[in-house]
């Protein structure tokens, strides 16, 4: 039997599992609270998939399956009706998950693995709101989820194996490596990131050295496909600070402190390429 999965966020993070699943030959069910979220997610998949068939990457009957087992719903108790997992990607605050996770624990029988998305909180308090958290679980996709190849997955203080084992399993089957990790601040990738982020931002703000020097050296030196500013601006720069300033208050660690120039950076909008300008300018056409 086909199993079925359910994604709660139909977003950037949340069409890109979505789509990923249903690519692997899952049965998916993509929700979100207003229709035309739901409406946007599910264009966003077909949008990417069509390009596939477009390209000769996928016959066009592969996509006609692929559609038929992907739904859309703003009903949460519907959707997850059935499913073998839930993930979650919703924005990232604590009491929309915390509201979520008590939700799904309430409607999902006990074998249901509830999994977050989340970048920054700790999923043993999130396992913590609800009354089994033996099945909950973090899965961190990366951004674009179809063409990245990880997933962090991180067990809670609670997570039993066989939540962790069988979530391997599903992270697998959608074609990524997942990589088991400790609930602790940023996981693996983001801790690293956050303070290389903040000491290019220090040394630009420093007068050390310049975006696109810094971008040229990790490239040509340690071949980075993108700089570490060019990563900044395409991610967003807000995004990039509110993770740096997430780390600083989980750790309370120096290292981590904010670099002064994403303040000003977000004062003028320089939000990256969203904005047109970041680190660099934009063509906006
Ligand atoms: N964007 C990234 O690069 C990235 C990478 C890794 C992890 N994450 C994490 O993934 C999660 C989602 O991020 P995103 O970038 O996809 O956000 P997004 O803003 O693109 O999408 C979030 C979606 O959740 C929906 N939503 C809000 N409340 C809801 C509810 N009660 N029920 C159903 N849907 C609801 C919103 O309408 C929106 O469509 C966050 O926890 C984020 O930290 C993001």
């Amino acid at each position: 039997m086909t199993q079925k999965i359910t994604v709660i966020g139909a977003g950037t993070m949340g069409s890109g599992i979505a789509q990923v699943a249903v690519e692997a030959g899952f049965q998916v069910s993509l929700v979100d609270t207003d229709r035309s979220f739901v409406d946007r997610g599910l264009a966003n998949i077909r949008k990417f998939l069509g390009k596939k068939v477009e390209k000769g990457k996928l016959a066009q009957t592969a996509l006609d399956d692929m559609l038929s087992r992907l739904t859309g719903a703003t009903d949460t108790a519907a959707a997850v009706a059935g499913a073998a997992m839930v993930v979650e990607a919703v924005f990232e605050k604590f009491e929309l998950k915390k509201e979520i996770f008590q939700k799904l624990d309430a409607l999902c029988p006990p074998e249901v693995i509830l999994a977050s998305n989340t970048s920054t909180l700790s999923i043993s308090s999130i396992a913590a709101v609800t009354k089994t958290p033996g099945r909950v679980i973090g899965t961190h996709y990366f951004s674009p989820v179809p063409a990245m190849r990880l997933v962090e997955v991180i067990r809670g203080k609670e997570t039993t194996d066989a939540t962790a084992e069988r979530t391997v399993e599903l992270c697998r089957k959608f074609g990524k490596t997942p990589i088991v990790v400790k609930d602790i601040p940023g996981f693996i990738v983001n801790r690293f990131l956050c303070l290389i982020y903040n000491e290019a931002a220090d040394m630009i703000a420093r007068g050390d050295s310049t975006a696109q020097d810094i971008d040229q050296a990790m490239k040509l030196g340690c071949n980075w496909p993108m700089g570490i500013t060019e990563i900044i601006d395409l991610a967003g720069v807000d995004v990039c600070a509110n993770a740096i300033e997430a780390m600083y208050q989980m750790t309370g660690e120096e290292r981590y402190k904010p670099s002064p120039l994403f303040a000003k950076m977000l004062a003028d909008k320089k939000l990256g390429r969203k904005t047109g300008e970041g680190f660099y300018k934009y063509d906006s056409k």
